[in-house]
C-alpha cells in the first residue's frame, strides 16, 4: 500500500519508488470525473518511476456509495465490505501466487483512507494469504501546511483534524487549531468570523488554489472560488486550517 501524495507527482517518495518497481499489477479503482482524474495521476506516477519492468495497470469501477446517507455509519460499513468483495476478487484473479500488488493510496494511507480498513477486511476474511507493507505518503494536510508556510500546532500545543461533517454543529470548545478535510459543503456562517483560515484546493498539483485571511474577510471569496473550481473541473478536494487567536 503506497502512499502517493497528494496530486504531485514529485511527493512520491525514494521509498515508494523503490517499491513500484518491485510490482507486478497495479490496482485502481475509479468512477466519476474526479476518479478519472485522479486515476490518471496514479498512472503518470507508474509511466514516470517503474522503468524497465513490465507491470499491468488493473482498473475497475468503485461501488456506488451514498454521499449523504441518513445512516452514515451503516452506509460506509456496507461500501467498506463492496470495496473489499472487489478488491479480493480483482487480487484474486489478477495477481499471480507470489506476485506483488501495488494499490496507490491518494495522500497518506492513515489519514480518512478506508484502503487500510479494506485491506483488513480482506486478511480476515482468511480467502488470500496476503504480505501487506504500508508506504507513508505526503497528505493534503502537510501540504496545505507548505503552502501557506505555516506550522499546524501552536507551541506544545495540539491539533485538532477533523470532518465537515463533525464541524457542522460548530467547533470543538478546547481546539485552537483545526484541520478541517472532507468538506463537501463548507458552511462558515455558524463560525466565529474572528477565526483565520488557511484554505487549500488542488494542494500538490498544477491547479492548486489557496487563500488565508480573517474567516469573516474571506469565506465569500473561498465560497466563489470553490464553485467556479468545481464547474471548471467537475469536482474539487479541499482542506483547510482554522485557527483562534491569530
Ligand atoms: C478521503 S480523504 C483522503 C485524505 C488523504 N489520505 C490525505 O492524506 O490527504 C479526501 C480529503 O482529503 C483532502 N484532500 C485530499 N487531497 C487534497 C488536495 N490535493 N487538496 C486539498 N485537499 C485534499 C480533502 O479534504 C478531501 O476531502
Amino acid at each position: 500500500m503506497i502512499g502517493i501524495g497528494t496530486g504531485n507527482p514529485e511527493h512520491v517518495t525514494i521509498q515508494a519508488i523503490r517499491a513500484l518497481n518491485t510490482v507486478d499489477v497495479v490496482f485502481a479503482l475509479g468512477k466519476g470525473q474526479e476518479k478519472a482524474d485522479l486515476v490518471a495521476l496514479r498512472r503518470a506516477i507508474c509511466e514516470r518511476y517503474i522503468e524497465g519492468r513490465s507491470y499491468r495497470f488493473v482498473e475497475a469501477q468503485d461501488p456506488e456509495r451514498d454521499r449523504d446517507p441518513a445512516d452514515y455509519g451503516g452506509t460506509v460499513e456496507a461500501w467498506h465490505a463492496a470495496r473489499a468483495a472487489l478488491y479480493e476478487a480483482l487480487i484474486a484473479a489478477e495477481l499471480p501466487e507470489e506476485g506483488v500488488g501495488a494499490i496507490l493510496v491518494w495522500g497518506d494511507p492513515s489519514l480518512y483512507d478506508s484502503t487500510l480498513r479494506i485491506v483488513d477486511r480482506i486478511e480476515a476474511r482468511g480467502r488470500l494469504p496476503l504480505a501487506v507493507r504500508v508506504i507513508p505518503g505526503i497528505s493534503s494536510v502537510q501540504a496545505l501546511a507548505a503552502s501557506h508556510r505555516i506550522a499546524l500546532n501552536r507551541i506544545g500545543a495540539p491539533i485538532h483534524i477533523t470532518t465537515g461533517r463533525q464541524i457542522a454543529g460548530g467547533l470543538p470548545p478546547d481546539a485552537d487549531s483545526i484541520v478541517v478535510m472532507l468538506d463537501g459543503h463548507p458552511r462558515f456562517d455558524h463560525l466565529d468570523p474572528d477565526l483565520t483560515i488557511y484554505w487549500g484546493a488542488y494542494l500538490g498539483s498544477a491547479d492548486e488554489i489557496v487563500l488565508s485571511g480573517r474567516l469573516g474577510d474571506v469565506a465569500g471569496e473561498i465560497g466563489r472560488l470553490r464553485t467556479e473550481a468545481r464547474a471548471r473541473h467537475g469536482w474539487i478536494m479541499d482542506t483547510y486550517l482554522l485557527r483562534r487567536g491569530d
